[in-house]
């Protein structure tokens, strides 16, 4: 029985099957804040979805609410199946109030832990859920097999509405708000402030006090996250980082966790006490709890990894790992138990996550190669990082300088069309909607660690990289220091990536490929532009269709963070791309 303590927050698929997803508005409280959110079917967070390699899923979704929705399917390859992949204005328009869709698509040599999520806007802070991909009937995993299986989910939760936040941010040009709370499976944990955060006591008010008291207390033990263990077993951790803006360091006191898979792919396992993950990336990790009862409870906790220069949620989510008492659920009172916090590396870390990042292998077994490409047809060098856009006349912005913000690659901030790419490209109707013409290297090479140039306005188009079906494609994305050096986790649709080298400071070309691991580079879908550094992937163009490529950060998205390859159709009749859906949304 899988995950029998969630059973009705659940969808189970086997083979080929059938999802009703209805997007609908649900009343959630949180820090004593009750709001009206986007949710699937009335849970927050999302449904888990369960699937085993090679299955077909055919999710129908129905928008009930009043915005414009699109659900994408993080990390699924969608091989030929691009119309399903659910970026907005990429390859489709979105699902309109009272409309439906049905995304159709088949797991493909894939296993592991995904996740799907809103595509549209900032929806993603409510709309998304975890991924479960079984290994095929009969097929083990490369590792012992776990007692049980369960999802941890990292998010972000506002007290307000996260539509406002944002379209009052491109409206002004400044950051947006930060979050009030990071959350685990949806629950910020006990070292929140629930309600009593900025009360003046006054006499009057002392009632009120002493039942917000109560009202906080009662919050902070419903709010949280418990995983209850048994001694000495071990646990698969699917670990998902969906929060909006924010890289999360995570660590379990008392406890260390060997890491096995990364974005649906597995990895040579190494045992570490924290891990850090960035949004858009998940992990599966093996927890072996202790060999007996330890009369102690343990706090597992996630807070961010900063390297950024504009303001943060800087708080900690927290739940709690309890062991089940020996002598049945009463015999021991869980209150009086000694509580261990993990220690975490400090916020800005970056020692620490270098080291990490360099741990993660492909397995590389027989069953299950690295299959990196050992050529390159096309090479491409692009800068990440922040921008600014000139203030409208007549207002007043809130960027830097008066500017507004942005973000670009390669000094391109991207342009949302109005129409969505794919099937403007289906068709061959792409005039007037984007242009092939996307720089495959800075138009105007800088010192992109050092001193930034005195001009950082960025240009704005709807520009696309056109490749040919079969590609070898090799990318090395460069931080620049621009308005501030700054980590980026970019997110390819449409494809895995392997990630052949990283390095700080300026790539050199002439020396950093000498040092590229060529032999067992870890293949991921989403990847950290160091802090001041750049990261070289490869990745076989072999799915035709429109992939959009993004920060997973939603704020350098929304600032134009983003671009999008055309793979073309090969010459067989398996390597086109499959015609639309009738049921594809309109704009
Ligand atoms: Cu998880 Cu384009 O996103």
């Amino acid at each position: 029985m899988w995950f029998p303590s969630f059973t009705i927050n659940f969808l189970a698929c086997v083979g080929k099957s059938s999802l009703a997803l209805q997007v609908q508005l649900a009343n959630v409280t949180r820090l004593c804040h009750t709001k009206s959110i986007v949710t699937i079917n009335g849970q927050f967070p999302g449904p888990r979805i369960l699937a085993r390699e090679g299955d077909r899923l055919v999710v129908k979704v129905v928008n009930h609410a009043q915005n414009n929705v699109t659900l994408h399917w993080h990390g699924v390859r969608q091989l030929r199946s691009g119309w399903a992949d659910g970026p907005a204005y990429i390859t489709q328009c979105p699902i309109q109030p009272g409309q439906t869709y049905v995304y159709n698509f088949t797991v493909v040599g894939q296993r592991g832990t995904l996740w799907w999520h809103a595509h549209a806007s900032w929806l993603r802070s409510t709309l998304y859920g975890p991924i479960i991909i079984l290994p095929k009937l009969g097929v083990p995993y490369p590792f012992a097999k776990p007692y049980k299986e369960v999802p941890i989910v990292f998010g972000e939760w506002w007290n307000t509405e996260t539509e406002t936040v944002i379209s009052q941010a491109l409206q002004t040009g400044g950051g947006p708000n930060v979050s009030d709370a990071y959350t685990i499976n949806g629950l910020p944990g006990p070292l929140y402030n629930c309600s009593t955060r900025g009360l003046v006591l006054r006499i009057s008010d002392a009632l009120f006090l002493f039942l917000s008291m109560i009202r906080s207390q009662f919050c902070a033990r419903a709010e949280t996250f418990k995983l209850k263990v048994k001694p000495g077993k071990t646990y698969l951790l699917r670990i998902v980082n969906a929060a909006l803006n924010d890289d999360l360091f995570f660590g379990i006191a008392g406890h260390n966790l060997t890491v096995v898979e990364a974005d649906a792919v597995y990895v040579k396992p190494f045992v570490t006490d924290t891990i850090m993950i960035t949004p858009g990336q998940t992990t599966n990790v093996l927890l072996h709890t202790k060999p007996s009862f330890p009369n102690s409870t343990f706090l597992m906790a996630a807070r961010p990894y900063v390297t950024g220069l504009g303001t943060f949620d800087n708080s900690t989510t927290a739940g709690l790992l309890e062991y089940r008492s020996p002598g049945g659920p009463h015999s021991v009172s869980m209150k009086k138990l000694r509580l261990f916090k993990p220690s975490l590396p400090s916020l800005n870390d970056t020692a620490f996550v270098t080291n990490f990042t360099a741990k993660f292998r492909s397995l590389g077994s027989p069953q299950f190669p690295a299959n990196v490409p050992q050529t390159v047809d096309r090479q491409f060098f692009f800068t990440v990082g922040l921008g600014a856009s000139p203030c409208p006349g007549n207002q007043t912005c809130q960027g830097p300088n008066g500017t507004k913000f942005s973000a670009a690659v390669n000094n391109v901030s991207f342009a949302m069309p109005t129409t969505a790419l794919l099937q403007a490209h289906f068709f061959g109707q792409s005039k007037g909607v984007y242009k092939p013409d996307f720089p495959s290297n800075p138009t105007h090479p800088f010192n992109y660690t050092g001193t930034p140039p005195n001009n950082t306005l960025v240009n704005n188009g709807t520009r696309v990289v056109v490749l040919p079906f079969n590609t070898s494609v090799e990318l090395v994305m460069q931080d620049t220091s621009i308005l501030g050096a700054e980590s980026h986790p970019l997110h390819l649709h449409g494809f895995n990536f392997f990630i052949v080298g990283e390095g700080f400071g300026n790539f050199d070309p002439n020396k950093d490929p000498a040092a590229y691991n060529l032999v067992d580079p870890v293949e991921r879908n989403t990847a950290s532009v160091p802090v001041g550094g750049w990261v070289a992937v490869r990745f076989l163009a072999d799915n035709p269709g429109v992939w959009f490529m993004h920060c997973h950060l939603e704020v350098h998205t929304s600032w134009g963070l983003k671009m999008a390859w055309v793979v073309l159709d090969g010459p067989l009749s398996n390597q086109k791309l499959l015609p639309p859906p009738a049921d594809l949304p309109q704009c």
